[in-house]
């Protein structure tokens, strides 16, 4: 299926490339800890991964004056999987629109054709407490929110601002799915249930939108071909408040881009810190993206505070999911699991002091140790 193969081609050699985008802000040092991972984990898994690094965002502007140069776009298309750590900076805000670094990577989604965005939410035993709500809301969290991620009012026309003739300005987004949209989306979440709890829910703002109003028609029609999966709506307030109040009631959560980004922030602080959500986008061909759901946090940029565990559960995702080396991902998993439980933690995840705060890089170490142990 789709999510367990995405890369279907059987390599004899074991042999990927990978290009590696460490972007802005934290992006260089959570992805210089990511990259020391894979190379151990490589050689421990006989594995050969070819990098190739490449500007992307901020940097990329910097250098190139364009966030998604032509030649990283290529190198993208050209290989196995794209492992991404994080754009952005407050410094682009007053460029415009089409220089930014979410621009680079609005058209880079859009380019590999991912219109899937896979987050998945799962609460880490070891970290219960770093969470900002009680342990009897978040005990029992397993949830994956499936974000259509290129269409919608991120890519909806017409778009702009115009000068009113009275003075002024009017500025306007469209929100837009069309039927092809929603199905291939919808399918996705319903085959993803059908692997684990069998519950699907669809947000959306059916009450108030038209857009909406044709996206829970056409998930209610998908629905009809999956018997076995329980689908329920809710309206994207509610959702977002449920998220809060019982977050265990959700399996595969089903949504629009706006909407999907908005429910996949909150849903991340359930398990303590964003700094711990990896992410996968695919399309129905070609590579996949690999994030972390988080940001480039210029605000601690270079100062090795980062979180680097969404990145490599992102690597993690990448080997699952992109690469089909499932024995490779399930260790990284395991090693950052241990280093958890030993409770390592970096500062996202203490309140207070501990004489187990680790920075980036350490905790990294901790890592790379115990997967060469395991
Ligand atoms: C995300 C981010 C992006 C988005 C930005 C950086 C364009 O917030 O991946 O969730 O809005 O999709
Ligand atoms: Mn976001």
């Amino acid at each position: 299926m789709f999510i367990d193969t995405q890369n279907t081609e059987s390599k004899t050699m074991k042999d990927y490339k990978i290009t590696l985008l460490a972007g802005d802000g934290i992006g260089p040092e959570i992805s210089n800890v990511t990259h020391t991972i894979l190379v151990a984990l490589a050689n421990k898994h006989d594995l050969t991964f070819n990098f190739d690094k490449k500007c992307f965002g901020g940097s990329a502007i910097q250098s190139t004056g364009n966030p998604l140069p032509e030649d990283t776009l290529q190198t993208c298309k050209d290989s196995d999987a794209v492992l991404l750590a994080a754009i952005g900076n407050p410094k682009f805000d007053s460029l415009p629109r089409e220089k930014r670094p979410e621009t680079g990577l609005l058209r880079l989604r859009s380019e590999l054709g991912l219109f899937a965005n896979i987050r998945p939410v799962k609460i880490i035993e070891a970290l219960i407490e770093s969470s900002s709500l009680k342990e009897d809301i978040i005990r029992n969290v397993d949830l994956v929110v499936v974000r259509e991620l290129t269409g919608g009012i991120y890519f909806g026309h017409p778009k702009g601002r115009i000068k009113l003739e009275k003075g002024g300005e009017r500025a306007f987004n469209t929100m837009s799915y069309t039927n092809h949209e929603i199905d291939r989306i919808a399918k996705i979440a319903f085959e993803l249930a059908e692997k684990r709890r069998k519950k699907v829910c669809s947000v959306d703002k059916a009450n108030v939108l038209d857009v909406s109003q044709l996206w829970r028609e056409r998930v209610i029609n998908t629905g009809k071909k999956y018997q076995d999966i329980s689908l329920d709506h809710q309206y994207v307030d509610n959702a977002a408040m449920q998220l809060v109040r019982s977050p265990d009631q959700f399996d595969v959560i089903l949504t629009g881009n706006l909407f999907g980004d908005i429910i996949s922030d909150e849903a991340a602080m359930l398990t303590g810190s964003i700094g711990m959500l990896p992410s996968a986008s695919l399309g129905s061909s070609g590579p996949g993206v690999f994030e972390p759901v988080h940001g480039s946090a210029p605000d601690i940029a270079g100062k090795n505070l980062a979180n680097p565990i969404a990145m490599i559960l992102s690597a993690a995702m990448m080997l699952k999911i992109g690469l089909n080396e499932i024995e490779a991902a399930k260790n990284l998993e395991t090693a950052v699991d241990k280093v958890l439980k030993k409770g390592f933690r970096t500062s996202d995840l203490i309140s207070g002091t501990s004489s187990n705060k680790l920075g980036c890089k350490e905790i990294g170490e901790e890592i790379l140790k115990v997967l060469e142990a395991l």
